[in-house]
């Protein structure tokens, strides 16, 4: 299997997976969906799905993958044959949807990062009209996107160990010591208590079952779970790591910087009577209104640490979601790894490019459909299809597969290398249940509440 490449060790396994984890799904995504939808009391929904649901689902995905040490096709091919595999072809489709919009939005983000740091930017009185030009204008967002892809591709070019693992264990812990920076000097800002309690004091009232469909659909896309990135990364571990301390560090990780993203955004944003509600354009236009109110120099080193931020987080999770496909070539369709990486780069840009177009460049991508009562763009649609419904529907798939297929027997075994204690103990019995009852009755009925709201309501 040497061809294949593996990480070297059990921390470059965890430094990659809570790279792949930690993404715009944190910085981005979190921090404004808790915003509209009751702060604290959105975040202890999100934890609950997180760590009852979520964690199984990861440790099951990992199992699978090094169980067959294949991509997601050929995983549930050895362990299930020809239908089964399709579900894991179905997860690679979703990987590539995915990563068409994420480096979109990585595009955006990375472009920001050069402009704040070495731009006039800071100066645009109305940031609120600069982010829709700038995200309308698609020559800007052309060549920050097709440099996003290409750096991402360059990094799962050169393999497992030297540019996933290597790149992962440079940024996470970069990321990390950027965020708490950030975290300390926003908590130093006039007024920033109020949005601590905003964040942290729960609102009861936001919550309905819209609210708890989102909080799942975040859960899975946070974690990476659902389309076989932890299928992929889990056939480069060793048999001798432990899959359950692996997987819960990675988790923990990933909540922790879901969490800290909050609290770094609330204060900043409330030290400048910004609205928290702002929704997706809230680091790109709340944030930008704190950083013009800086001393010139010192918004340069912060605003430009922060988009320098988001961009890593964003690279870290675009080399993952890029190496599942690349995986599914070179192992089933036998070609190098150079030419897989090629040729699926250049079909994701080209599937990114009406994500692109739709925020005001065309009209048909803008308003690309209707439906839930509200008009949607291209990449409304692309995220409503291949993450909020399917992730979790492949994270269904999955736990049905364990249960009926492959067999809860073989997941202890596979969980046992590296794990001497494992059987017999509670965590045995625990993952058992959650994994064949509580996961596939949850997220079935998830799975139908969720499309009957979105397309049916
Ligand atoms: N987890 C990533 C994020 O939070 C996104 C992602 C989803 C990456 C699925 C890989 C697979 O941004």
């Amino acid at each position: 299997m040497a061809a294949r490449g593996g990480f070297s060790s059990k921390l470059g396994f965890i430094a990659a997976a809570a790279g792949s984890a930690v993404g715009l799904g944190n910085i981005w995504q979190f921090p404004y969906v808790a915003g509209q939808n009751g702060g604290a009391a959105f975040l202890l929904i999100y934890v609950a799905w997180i760590f009852l649901i979520g964690l199984p689902v990861m440790v099951g995905e990992i199992a699978v993958g090094r169980r067959t040490l294949a991509n997601p096709y050929g995983a549930y091919k050895q362990l299930g044959g020809k239908y089964w595999a399709l579900v894991g072809l179905f997860g690679i489709i979703c990987g590539v949807m995915i990563l068409s919009f994420y480096n979109v939005v990585a595009g955006w983000a990375f472009g920001y990062f050069i402009q704040v740091s070495f731009g006039n930017i800071l100066k645009e009185p109305d940031f609120a009209g600069y982010f829709n030009n700038y995200v309308a204008d698609y020559t800007d967002n052309l060549i920050f996107s097709i440099s996003f892809m290409i750096l991402t591709a360059f990094i799962v070019y050169k393999g497992v160990q030297k540019g996933i693992e290597g790149t992962s264990k440079v940024l996470m812990p970069t990321l990390f010591i950027i965020l708490i920076l950030i975290i300390i000097y926003g908590l130093t800002l006039p007024n920033a208590m109020d949005g601590v309690n905003f964040y942290l004091i729960p609102n009861f009232d936001l919550i309905n079952g819209a609210t708890i469909y989102s909080a799942l659909g975040q859960a899975f896309f946070s974690l990476s779970l659902g389309m076989g990135a932890l299928i992929t990364y889990g056939s480069y571990i060793s048999k001798q790591d432990n899959i359950i301390s692996s997987a819960t560090m990675v988790t923990v990780a990933d909540t922790m910087v879901a969490f800290l993203a909050g609290l770094m955004i609330f204060p900043l944003v409330f030290s400048q009577g910004q609205s928290p509600s702002e929704g997706p354009g809230l680091v790109f236009v709340a944030l930008m209104g704190v950083f013009q109110t800086m001393d010139p120099l010192v918004a340069r080193f912060v605003g430009g640490g922060f988009f320098l931020l988001l961009s890593f987080a964003a690279l870290t999770s675009t080399i993952s979601l890029l190496e599942v496909p690349v995986a599914f070539l070179v192992d089933e369709k036998k070609i190098s790894r150079g030419k897989a990486v090629s040729i699926m780069a250049v079909i994701i840009f080209a599937l990114g490019l009406p994500s692109m177009l739709g925020f005001g460049a065309t009209e048909v991508f803008t308003s690309f459909m209707h439906y839930e009562g509200v008009t949607k763009s291209f990449m409304d649609v692309v995220q409503d299809v291949f993450f909020v419904v399917s992730l979790p529907l492949g994270g269904f798939l999955l736990s049905i597969f364990i249960a009926t297929r492959w067999k809860n027997h073989n997941m202890s075994e596979e969980i046992s290398h590296g794990n001497a204690s494992y059987k017999g103990s509670i965590f045995e019995k625990f993952f058992n249940v959650m994994i064949t009852f509580v996961c596939p009755v949850v997220l079935g009925i998830m799975f139908v509440l969720t499309m009957l709201q979105k397309f049916f309501g």
